[in-house]
């Protein structure tokens, strides 16, 4: 069987793909191969960071690999936060500190424009291919909604009047950034 790590150590994240695609492929974690590094994410676009992390265990292990990136890209502020978005107020993954730098920033502001971008970096038979998602929205004047993580509160996808946050897991993973950069993936992989 095809061994493919995937540069995660979330298990969830790993079924949902090894859901999608057939028996010929060996989908492995971090963990699986032994890998406890803490990859750095020092690049300065999605891109950049997906690949830093596939090149990583394709060089180290040997291995064909595929990493990801995703993050919010909100016009009025030039992208930011962009590869920030998990540490755009100092502390890495502090949701609620996040979102309110962004409102901060965009306090009186009416171009509300935004999108969700995820970018996968694939290595398969040591060639790199690259997957992008995006969906497209507003961002709100305030938080609603406790469902989700991240910037979930503020983002209202376009054709909904409510946000991902107010949305069940399954709705959103319907129309989100991650699953339409996974689908293309799951897409190659199954012509593979
Ligand atoms: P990651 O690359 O998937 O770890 O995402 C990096 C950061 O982008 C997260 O910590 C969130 O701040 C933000 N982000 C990415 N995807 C989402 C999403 O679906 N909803 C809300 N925030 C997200």
């Amino acid at each position: 069987m095809h061994k493919l790590v995937f540069a995660t150590n979330n298990r969830h994240k790993l079924d949902e793909v090894a859901a999608k695609i057939d028996g010929k492929i060996e989908l492995l974690t971090l963990n699986d191969i032994g890998c406890y590094d803490d990859i750095e994410e020092t690049g300065t676009t999605f891109k950049q960071n997906a690949s830093i992390k596939s090149q990583f265990i394709y060089k180290k292990y040997n291995l064909d690999c595929f990493g990801d990136d995703s993050g919010l890209e909100i016009d009025a502020l030039n992208g930011q936060p962009g590869v920030y978005s998990a540490r755009y107020a100092g502390e890495h993954g502090n949701h609620a500190a996040n979102i309110k730098k962004v409102l901060d920033n965009l306090e009186g502001e009416t171009n509300r424009k935004a999108r969700f971008r995820t970018v996968i970096s694939l290595i398969w038979n040591g060639e790199e291919h690259f997957f992008d998602g995006t969906v497209e929205g507003t961002i709100r004047t305030a938080p609603s909604g406790s469902d989700g993580f991240g910037y979930d509160p503020i983002f209202e996808p376009d054709g909904y009047n409510i946000t991902f946050a107010e949305m069940s897991m399954d709705a959103k993973n319907q129309i989100s950034h991650r699953a339409k950069a996974m689908e293309l993936l799951v897409n190659f992989l199954s012509t593979r």
